[in-house]
């Protein structure tokens, strides 16, 4: 496995970098405070191809590895974890899925838009399934050309910036094997969105409720074969996984930045903080944890981007960047004391942004479970 970059990636790097810091920067903390963000960031961001970051360039999309995808997801997430979070859901499992999973005539009828500037969704979870997803209770009911789907989710990031939800329903008996996917337009008769969540943190990435009243989808728009949606899901949420690791990377590195620049400028007992041994120790295990966070995701990403199963590698790069991200930020408000706990201090957005990636795409438990049940299967090496 090679750590360096390659110089195209380094270009990518800095050129998402730069429009980071330069557009989205000076407005990420009113995003906060609007609890929205602007369209026109979003098209932003598809002017720079990044809606398709992931899909081959005969689709429309870039065709980066993925790799590069965190690269760019980090940069994002360094200025808004908020919009990190739209561009990750967006490429990882609102729009790849229907490249990887999706025939032809879906490619053609989505991916142009998904890749130019119309927004992807994914929606498996509902009021009374989370972790336990394989309990969804949204029925789509067959009737000749198409389904009749009925139910309630929830947790949907992308909400109303969305054109396409891949939404999970329950098409034949309990379980895992009972489930299918569907791509649902935003527009579609019998779909209704519901109350957009007041979060703790990622103010702006708007999280909706879609309630389902007998939404005539046609069966051209299912994912996949019918029942297999669920593997298919929870296929694209490995991806996802990687994503969300490298959003918590983002948000603990530029919590580090300013914890490191804080302690050199606040002075006590008549010297910078930053000459404290225990403001020392606290730069230093972050640090640590930013790069440990950071050989995580490249090991999970080379796995994926080589062929190579990289189930258990993205559930422990997110497991693990995610309580680091949780820790950091942590730590960067008490570096700060009392300015920590003020939101005229980045730090304060950071602290509640990184709280609930150890909560979606699979909560830290969940990860810890898929770690254990590959290693299990796999036997443990010792
Ligand atoms: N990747 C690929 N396939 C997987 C898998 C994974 N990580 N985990 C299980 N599977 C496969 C299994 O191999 C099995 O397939 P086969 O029968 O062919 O072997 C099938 O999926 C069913 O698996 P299980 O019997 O293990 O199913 P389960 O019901 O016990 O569930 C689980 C396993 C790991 C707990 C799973 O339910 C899970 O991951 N839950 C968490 C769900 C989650 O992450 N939700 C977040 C939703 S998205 C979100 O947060 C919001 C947003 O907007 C993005």
């Amino acid at each position: 496995m090679n750590f360096d970059l390659t110089e195209d990636q380094v270009a990518i790097r800095d050129a998402v970098r730069e429009l980071c810091r330069g557009e989205f920067a000076p407005a990420a903390a009113q995003w906060d405070r609007d609890d929205a963000i602007p369209p026109s960031a979003i098209a932003r961001l598809a002017e720079m191809g990044l809606l398709g970051m992931n899909i081959p360039e005969e689709w429309g999309g870039l065709g980066y590895d993925t790799r590069t995808v965190t690269l760019v997801i980090e940069e994002i997430a360094r200025v808004s974890a908020a919009l990190a979070i739209m561009v990750s859901v967006h490429n990882s499992v609102g729009a790849y899925p229907i490249y990887a999973f999706g025939t032809d005539e879906q490619r053609r009828r989505y991916l142009p838009r998904l890749t130019s500037g119309s927004v992807g969704a994914f929606s498996l979870s509902e009021p009374g399934s989370g972790s336990d997803a394989s309990a969804l209770t949204t029925v789509a009911r067959r009737d000749g050309d198409h389904y009749l789907l009925s139910g309630e989710k929830n947790w949907v990031t992308n909400g109303r910036h969305v054109w396409t939800f891949l939404v999970l329903a329950r098409t034949g008996g309990p379980g895992p094997k009972g489930i299918s996917a569907f791509i649902v337009e935003k527009d579609q008769p019998g779909l209704t969105l519901g109350k957009s969540e007041d979060k703790m943190g990622l103010r702006g990435s708007d999280t909706v409720t879609l309630a389902f009243d007998g939404a005539r989808v046609p069966v051209s728009q299912r994912l996949g074969a019918e029942n297999e949606g669920f593997k298919l899901a929870l296929t694209s949420l490995d991806a996802g996984r990687i994503g969300v690791a490298a959003q918590a990377l983002g948000v603990m590195t530029a919590a580090f930045h300013e914890a490191a620049r804080y302690a050199q400028q606040r002075r006590a007992w008549g010297a910078p903080i930053a000459k404290l041994q225990a403001i020392q120790f606290k730069l230093a295990e972050m640090e640590r944890r930013v790069q440990a966070a950071r050989l995580l995701i490249a090991k999970a990403s080379w796995l994926k981007d080589t062929g190579q199963d990289f189930i258990r590698a993205a559930s422990m790069a997110k497991l693990y960047a995610t309580e680091a991200a949780t820790w950091v930020t942590h730590q960067a408000v008490q570096v700060h004391g009392g300015y920590g706990f003020v939101k005229e201090y980045a730090v304060e957005r950071y602290y509640r942004d990184a709280r609930v990636m150890e909560i979606y795409e699979g909560t830290s438990e969940i990860q810890r479970l898929v770690i254990a049940r590959s290693l299990l299967r796999d036997g443990v090496r010792l």
